[in-house]
């Protein structure tokens, strides 16, 4: 099965790209994103397309050139592809500046979609899936080096794994299944997504009709930690916006809720500015506004694209545009 880009056309739309523009995507992923970007800024403009994957950048560096020589284009010469986390937005657009002349500041969309792509999950050396054997690492980058899945699994205390899956997974059981998880690695340490996800089957009690795997908010929690995917997020949004220019925009498209209430708080915070207690007549903060919100709910997917893409029921697109 290949990825499905989701919320393709709404994120574009949403970007306001016009010809000779520098847009970010940075989760390139399969690149279906990267791809409508590509058309839209026209031989003038650039993309950069980041991913802490190299194996999603191998792809799309042969894709490109597949569809260059097929349809006789040059989109490859209007491509940056950056094989780095979105955590560094800033110093890779500094970098930039010397090399293809982006300058800070004058940036004028970004795009992440976050989470994994389907390959990742797909592919047992990301240890990622409790639909398959694999050993557990969760690295949304392959690599072994760094905290993976094992270590949280078979060196973190009973009350940090509880805490995690109940913070981070939502997981109403997270006592017992941090505790079984200890009882169990002093037999034996937990080596597989299956060993992990078969322990939590034999202790979560589910309704068969809901469709949802018992072990599905554990490895969601495990993920996050893994991937410091909320703590890198923050820090991305914090700097993209000090990248936009004047209407630049910034989209976000998350996948579960942790994610999107960090991204719509912090676009109401930045879009509200002032933050004087409401009895005090006259702002004494000075915070100021820094982006206008694009609709204010946040944009979901049309009924077509549910129907076609289930990974698309939780995905929420929320913008904001650089005052
Ligand atoms: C949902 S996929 C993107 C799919 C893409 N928009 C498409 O249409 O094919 C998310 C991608 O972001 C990457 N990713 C996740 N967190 C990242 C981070 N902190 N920095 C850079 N890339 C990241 C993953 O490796 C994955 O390839």
């Amino acid at each position: 099965m290949n990825h499905i880009t989701v919320l393709l056309d709404e994120a574009v739309d949403a970007l306001n790209i016009k010809e000779g523009n520098v847009v970010v995507d940075a989760t390139l992923g399969s690149g279906g994103h990267t791809l409508e970007l590509l058309k839209k800024v026209g031989e003038s403009g650039k993309v950069v397309a980041i991913d802490l994957d190299q194996e999603a950048i191998e792809e799309f560096e042969k894709k490109i050139r597949e569809i260059d020589l097929g349809n006789e284009t040059n989109l490859a010469s209007r491509l940056i592809l950056i094989n780095d986390n979105f955590k560094n937005i800033q110093d890779i657009i500094n970098k930039l500046y010397a090399r293809d002349g982006i300058k800070f500041n004058s940036v004028d969309g970004i795009l992440a979609d976050l989470g994994w792509r389907i390959e990742q999950v797909q592919d047992k050396r990301y240890g990622m899936s409790f639909q398959q054997d694999a050993p557990l690492n969760m690295r949304m980058d392959g690599q072994i080096n760094g905290l993976t899945a094992w270590q949280v699994v078979n060196e973190w205390s009973e009350d940090e794994l509880a805490e995690i899956f109940k913070e981070l997974g939502e997981e109403r059981m997270a006592r017992q299944i941090a505790q079984e998880i200890i009882r169990r690695r002093q037999e034996k340490e937990l080596n597989t997504t299956s060993e992990l996800a078969n322990l939590i089957v034999d202790i979560k009690v589910v309704n068969p009709k809901s469709g949802i795997h018992p072990a599905t908010k554990v490895f969601q929690a495990l993920r996050i930690v893994v991937n410091e995917e909320l703590g890198n997020l923050n820090i991305f949004l914090e700097q993209s916006i000090k990248l936009l220019k004047s209407k630049g925009r910034l989209a976000v498209i998350s996948f579960h809720s942790l994610e999107d209430r960090l991204v719509k708080n912090f676009l109401r915070t930045k879009a509200r500015g002032c933050v004087c207690p409401k009895e005090i007549p006259v702002c004494v903060c000075d915070e100021k506004s820094e982006i206008k919100l694009i609709k204010r709910k946040g944009i979901k997917p049309g009924k077509l694209e549910l129907n076609n893409n289930r990974r698309a029921r939780s995905a929420r697109l929320r913008v904001g545009e650089r005052i």
